[in-house]
């Protein structure tokens, strides 16, 4: 479901924690803002060319330290020191690349390299609708390339060629949800690319189903005799409970077999999963204890008022040391999986994400290694005001909150390489896709090693 869906359900509580909490922050962030001006214009006058030089090398070098930016103060970007800020490796002034669908309008974007072309990009997004009342919803799709701060589908977007699989079965208040897809992730796995996406369920109101995405995506036409797993959408299983939505599963694949992520926080599961869809019994148990310590240890903590954790990306495995270093050779002891899971606040109507990467061990038991302890900051995300754009809050009579910072919500990462699918280095470049305000898509490009700043080992 997307997050306006989501922000229905119990946001009248929020609400009332919270109206006393925003003002104390926003006059927090006030008292920030003299000394950052300060630094900032000494900063500037005294050292400008150092700086320039700094950044032309670490933008070279890929590794980039967000907190020591030099670009700051920008007014109208929110003190984020306690972030990792993320720069773009390609585009023209390190911001992020907005996508940009020509007709429609998109929002929660997932990249992948064409499966030959250099140069193009497939992108899959959320349509936006913007009339009254019920309507199909669709994940559009295009072939993309770069253009200046775009990427610009090259042809008309088209709905991914699905639609609901089963009838709806949801119970009060859910029944007359809408129909269609909701939320598609498109990865890649260790040999092909998958979609997962949000539907009526067989087992609950709404599951996760997976498909094989040669099966969606022209590019691929080709190739799609040959699909075996998956060729048909199939809806994922978990170990009981179901909620009445599921949402957010991830996969994730160790020595030939895949296995479905379901849930980080407060409470870890995952299984395998069968060619099916079928899952086995919860494996989270094993290593529960000492997850448990990890997550207390080093996961964001959770305020007062109308906050949690939800896991957010496909996943993809990782070596810490760069391909280009001769002696590095992936093994148990440094290779993990990666995924990126946000820590949502909800206050005054409008939900904000805050990431962090989260690496696990590649083989059983997948026991959690290293949390970030800063969130990352996508250079180019700014405060919450009306040149956002927000759907949110158009229309008459409608104030935006002060003191907000823009919702991005990051739903994929991808390796940017044709032809690289699930395995990297620190050194190699990987794309993150992301919605803006449930109104826009981005994406950005940052070596895998950019993510990796301020990890907590547990
Ligand atoms: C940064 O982190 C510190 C320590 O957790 C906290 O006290 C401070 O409020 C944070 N600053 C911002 C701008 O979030
Ligand atoms: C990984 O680390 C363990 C414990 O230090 C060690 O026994 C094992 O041999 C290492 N594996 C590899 C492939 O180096």
């Amino acid at each position: 479901m997307d997050h306006e869906e989501e922000h229905l359900l119990g946001s009248e509580e929020a609400e009332q924690v919270v109206r006393a909490e925003k003002a104390a922050k926003f006059q927090h962030e006030r008292r920030r803002t003299l000394p950052w001006v300060m630094g900032g214009i000494a900063g500037v006058f005294a050292i400008s060319t150092l700086l320039l030089l700094a950044a032309l090398v670490w933008r070279k070098d890929g590794f980039t330290d967000g907190s020591k930016d030099a670009t700051y103060p920008d007014p109208t970007v929110p003190d984020h020191s306690n972030h990792t800020e993320l720069l773009s490796l390609t585009s023209p002034d390190g911001k992020f690349y907005t996508m940009w669908w020509s007709t429609a309008d998109a929002y929660n974007g997932n990249v992948i390299p064409h499966p030959r072309k250099q140069d193009v990009f497939l992108m899959v997004a959320h349509e936006r609708y913007d009339g009254a009342g019920a309507h199909k919803r669709h994940e559009l799709f295009c072939e993309a390339h770069f253009q200046g701060n775009y990427l610009v589908c090259a042809n008309d977007a088209v709905p991914l060629p699905v639609s609901d699989p089963v009838p709806n079965t949801c119970p009060e208040p859910f029944q007359r949800r809408d129909g269609g897809p909701r939320d598609a992730r498109v990865f890649y796995g260790p040999d092909h690319p998958y979609v997962i996406y949000g539907s009526l369920s067989q087992y609950t109101c709404i599951g996760l189903w997976v498909q094989d995405a040669r099966m969606l995506l022209e590019p691929f036409r080709s190739e799609r005799e040959f699909v075996e797993v998956y060729n048909e959408i199939t809806e994922i299983g978990r170990p009981e409970p179901w909620s009445v939505i599921e949402k957010n599963y991830f996969l994730f694949w160790s020595e030939g077999k895949r296995y479905a992520h379901y849930n980080l926080y407060p409470e870890r599961h995952f299984a395998e999963l069968d060619d099916d869809g079928t899952a086995g019994t919860d494996l989270a148990l094993v290593t529960a204890e000492q997850d448990g310590q990890c997550i207390a240890k080093y996961m964001p903590e959770l305020g007062p008022g109308k906050e949690s954790i939800h896991q957010a990306t496909n996943s993809l495995s990782i070596t810490l040391c760069k391909r280009s270093d001769v002696n590095c050779e992936p093994d148990e002891n440094n290779t993990f999986i990666m995924e990126i899971f946000h820590h949502k606040t909800y206050f005054n109507f409008h939900g904000v994400y805050e990431p962090y990467v989260v690496l696990f061990q590649s083989v059983a038991p997948f026991a959690i290694h290293a949390i970030s302890t800063r969130p990352l900051w996508i250079h180019g995300r700014t405060a919450l005001t009306e040149k956002t754009r927000s759907a949110q809050y158009r229309g008459p009579g409608k104030t935006i909150p002060s003191g907000h910072t823009e919702m991005f919500y990051i739903t994929s990462i991808n390796w940017r390489t044709v032809g690289q699918h699930y395995h990297g280095y620190l050194d190699d470049p990987v794309f993150l896709g992301f919605g803006i305000e449930d109104t826009r898509s981005g994406v950005m490009d940052v070596r895998a090693g950019d993510l990796m700043h301020g990890l907590a080992y547990c």
